[in-house]
């Protein structure tokens, strides 16, 4: 049952409602005044506030302003026996869930009670849902519990409500083509198509024909004529996936298009009209590009009015076990596997993994294992050897020596301690999986989290 926190100067009434609560199974925090109240609100674990709004010292309202600053997602009631019309619009604009006018029968107060811990029980699981799953499309969760995944997935979400051209960058496999999916179905051009188009898979001879159309017979092959993507994709949103790889002699093309939002098919006289929405995508470092003098300044000004850019899965470790849960999931049901879950070490292991693939990889690593496995649970030898031996884990660490030099043992302390808060917080504080996380036994963690806790 809840922890509700009650805060009347009537010491009559506050003992009255105390009891009724515990009568229900609640347990009661009992305050005498707004200054008792806070001090509780803030040490102590509570679910539901109740309030007088006269006290003698601080007003109700003060309380419950406190109270949402702390917890916004607390329900609160305010009771008072000068009832006004504009302190119960003041009382719910500050945030309180209900409004009771002194005297009330213990029933009436019983249901405000319910309702209100039903709707906190609500907005917690909601919020507990919200920061688990940063966002759905088309029936695919992305998942985003880290603050990186997280702040793209807002910015995703900004980014949608207009029709600015958005570049999305991040390595190989970081989830370009979901955040891009995502952005469409969240516009207000969800309802039209989406068309993707990788600009390195299609013959560079092919490419133009393919984005924006040909007459019949103007090249060898050309048999009919051919709409191209960016009328296909008409009142929707165009995806250029893999941008940085569009030869330049197309780019100049492509510039004149997003410029003139007309486009001519190829061997054709007459200009289109087009209305779409571009995004780009790309794994290379375009203004390493631009420098090498493959790719376009003025087309990069064209298409990154907005840059995304999704982080690689190895800097974004918390999101690790929720993929790796929902990937499960997945399969086993794809493939009709009863499996209940990972061993351990198995969850040590690809916390240790470095991903080069990313995303992608991860998927497809699990993909495997829930094959391998059939029923129970995934044990460490349903991982590819890459995965178990740890191939790729260096990547992680890049280290530049300074001109200056360094004190190398100082150095390697901070790394080690540092490497431990990490795994201690991945860990929830347990130190037996955090040594396990770090290929230690628990004995040598213990001990080396002692040493590096000497140096500090
Ligand atoms: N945050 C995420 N939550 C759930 N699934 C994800 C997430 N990110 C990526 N994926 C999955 O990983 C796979 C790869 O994602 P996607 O194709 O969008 O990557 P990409 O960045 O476009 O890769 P590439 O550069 O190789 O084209 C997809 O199956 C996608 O559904
Ligand atoms: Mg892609």
């Amino acid at each position: 049952m809840a922890d509700i926190l009650v805060c009347d100067d009537e010491r009559n009434l506050r003992e009255l409602l105390c009891l009724a609560l515990e009568g229900n199974g609640h347990k009661t925090l009992a305050a005498a005044n707004g200054t008792e109240a806070i001090q509780m609100l803030e040490r102590l674990h509570w679910d539901l506030l109740i309030t007088d709004l006269r006290l003698p010292d601080i007003s109700g309202l003060e309380i419950l302003r406190r109270a949402k600053n702390l917890e916004p997602e607390r329900p609160a009631l305010l009771m008072t026996a000068f009832a006004s019309a504009s302190t119960a619009v003041t009382a719910m604009k500050e945030g309180a869930f209900d409004y009771l006018e002194k005297p009330f029968a213990m029933e009436e107060f019983h249901l405000a009670v319910s309702r209100a811990l039903e709707q906190g029980a609500l907005k917690q699981e909601n919020l507990r849902l919200r920061q688990a799953v940063g966002a759905c499309v088309a029936g695919e969760e992305i998942i985003g519990v880290s603050p990186a995944m997280r702040r793209v997935l807002e910015m995703a979400r900004r980014a949608a409500r207009t029709d600015a051209s958005v570049l999305i960058t991040g390595e190989s496999g970081t989830g370009k083509e979901l955040i891009a999916r995502y952005i469409h179905a969240n516009s207000t051009r969800s309802q039209g198509p989406f068309v993707a188009v990788s600009c390195a898979a299609v013959p560079e001879t092919l490419i133009e024909s393919e984005l924006f159309g040909h007459v019949k017979g103007a090249f060898t092959g050309a048999i009919s004529h051919r709409l191209g993507i960016f009328v296909e994709a008409d009142h929707g949103t165009v995806l250029l996936d893999e941008i940085g790889e569009t030869p330049l002699s197309l780019q100049a093309k492509l510039l004149r298009v997003l410029q003139e939002r007309v486009v001519r098919a190829v061997g054709g006289s007459g200009e289109k009209a087009i209305n779409v929405r571009l995004l780009a995508a790309t794994n290379r470092d375009l203004s390493d590009e631009i420098a090498a003098g493959r790719f376009r300044e003025d087309l990069l000004y064209r298409v990154n009015v907005v840059n995304l850019h999704l982080p690689p899965l190895r800097q974004r470790r918390e999101d690790i076990p929720l993929l790796i849960t929902r990937f499960v999931e997945k399969y086993a049901r794809r493939y009709g596997l009863s499996i209940t879950g990972l061993a351990p070490e198995v969850m040590a292991c690809l916390m240790r993994y470095s991903f080069p693939g990313n995303v992608r990889e991860l998927e497809n690593v699990v993909e495997g294992a829930v094959a391998l496995t059939v029923e129970g649970r995934v044990e460490l030898e349903a991982l590819p050897e890459a995965v178990r031996r740890g191939e790729g884990s260096k990547q992680n660490f890049v280290f530049h020596l300074p001109e200056e030099g360094l004190d190398l043992e100082t150095h390697l302390l901070h790394i080690e301690s540092c490497a431990m808060e990490q795994a201690l917080t991945l860990c929830n504080g347990s130190k037996t999986k955090a040594a396990e996380l770090l290929g230690m036994s628990f004995r040598t963690f213990r001990y080396r989290l002692g040493k590096v806790m000497d140096v500090k």
